[in-house]
């Protein structure tokens, strides 16, 4: 009797999350970005708020609840997230979303407006560049949408008004090597997927800068018919080496692949790795280090089945330049930022190993990694050399 029980079950849960997944994603796409009906607030118990600022002219609905969980007072120690799913619940929604949304014969997106671009961040704690991102995203609301995961220990908040709060998703530690990471990047993905107006899906750090303005970014990602997932095969210890037998026979070394971490993903991808029962939790039982989970997983599920790797660009947008013998970038602190760096990355075209890159064709719309005394240099060449700020 009990498995009856649990199918039934389960499919119920199943129809009562599409539902509620139906629903929402128009609730939220009908309010703007920092505000959605699905935001709580969790109070932290470690953190004492410090003078309370005076009462808000009108309180909103968020205001309301800060209220009542607080008596009335507020200022220092929210957490204010997306939601309070749990991943399971999460995962089960994002995968019942659709790839390219259609109602009743018409494109979700176009009812909906433009597609969007998801900017999801995996970070440990503070946003250092957030004033970067700010001056890049100004203008351009409800053509983009931001999620942010940083460790879970993290009390710190946003401004109000700014692009990031509210945009805290129930997190976990990702520890880098481990499958925690690509937990943590799969976390993001089905929350960004639960939207259904955004298309593609964009992961960042809080080390990554936008080297182009908003409507070139949008426009890249949206007219491509390609994700961008970097993923190569060589021979040695640090690509080939990395391979397990034990994944056999779900992942054969024929697939196996290698790429940087940092992609950007069209909604199909995202979807089905979310929906992945079969690959993932193969990395994640039998890659561990020296196998790098966040390195492998995505560029070998893709390269495994025609139909994706057909839709992917196989080279990463975000540059980071590696020196021979560092297991880490180059990191740029406040000395190495100039107009020439900039220059050179925009203007670099050797990202493709066949030279297909057309003319005026762009390499990398984001580079990393920029420490956080690079800003105010940042800052001041953003609306010269990058065309915004
Ligand atoms: C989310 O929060 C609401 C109340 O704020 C609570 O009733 C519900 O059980 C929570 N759900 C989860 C999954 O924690
Ligand atoms: C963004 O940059 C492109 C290319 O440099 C330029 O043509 C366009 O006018 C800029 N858009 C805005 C809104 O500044
Ligand atoms: C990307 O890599 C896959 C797998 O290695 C390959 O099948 C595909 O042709 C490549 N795509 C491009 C555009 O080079
Ligand atoms: C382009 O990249 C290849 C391999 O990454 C490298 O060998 C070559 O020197 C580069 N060319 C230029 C002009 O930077």
């Amino acid at each position: 009797m009990a498995k009856p029980w649990g199918l039934l079950s389960r499919f119920l849960l199943f129809s009562v999350a599409f539902a509620l997944g139906m629903a929402s994603n128009f609730l939220l796409r009908s309010l703007p970005n920092s505000a959605t009906p699905t935001t709580t607030v969790i109070q932290l118990a470690d953190t004492v708020p410090s003078a309370p600022p005076p009462p808000p002219p009108r309180a909103k609905k968020e205001d309301q609840q800060l209220g009542k969980e607080e008596g009335g007072g507020g200022g220092a120690g929210r957490v204010v997230m997306l939601h309070n799913m749990t991943d399971d619940e999460l995962l089960l929604r994002a995968s019942m979303t659709t790839a390219s949304p259609r109602i009743k014969g018409i494109s979700a997106l176009q009812a909906l407006g433009a597609p969007k671009v998801a900017f999801m961040f995996l970070v440990r704690g503070d946003l250092p560049l957030a004033p970067l991102w700010e001056r890049f995203f100004e203008g351009h609301r409800g053509m983009y949408s931001v999620y942010v995961h940083p460790d879970p220990s993290y009390a710190g908040s946003p401004e109000k008004g700014s692009s990031f709060y509210g945009r805290r998703v129930p997190s976990k530690e990702a520890r880098w090597g481990k499958s925690s990471i690509a937990e943590a990047e799969r976390r993001l993905l089905a929350n960004a997927l639960l939207d259904v107006g955004n298309a593609r899906f964009v992961l960042l750090s809080e080390s990554c800068i936008p080297l182009f303005n908003f409507t070139t970014v949008h426009s890249y990602l949206t007219h491509s018919t390609t994700s961008f997932v970097e993923l190569f095969d060589a021979p040695g210890f640090h690509v080939r080496g990395r391979y397990r037998p034990a994944m056999a026979p779900t992942v054969t070394p024929a697939h196996w692949r290698k790429g940087s971490q940092w992609f950007a993903a069209d909604r199909g991808l995202a979807l089905e790795a979310v929906a992945d029962e079969t690959y993932f939790p193969v990395f994640q039982q039998h890659c561990a280090p020296p196998c790098v989970m966040d390195e492998h997983y995505l560029p070998t599920f893709i390269a495994a089945f025609s139909g994706r790797s057909s839709r992917n660009a196989n080279r990463t947008l975000t540059y980071a330049r590696w020196t021979p013998g560092s297991p880490h970038p180059e990191s740029y602190g406040k000395d190495l930022v100039t107009a020439e760096l900039l220059e050179g990355v925009r203007n670099d075209r050797n990202c493709t190993t066949d030279g297909g890159l057309s003319d005026g064709e762009i390499c990398y719309l984001f580079a990393r990694k920029f420490l956080p005394a690079a800003l105010p240099e940042l800052l001041r060449l953003a609306p010269r050399i990058m065309g915004y700020g």
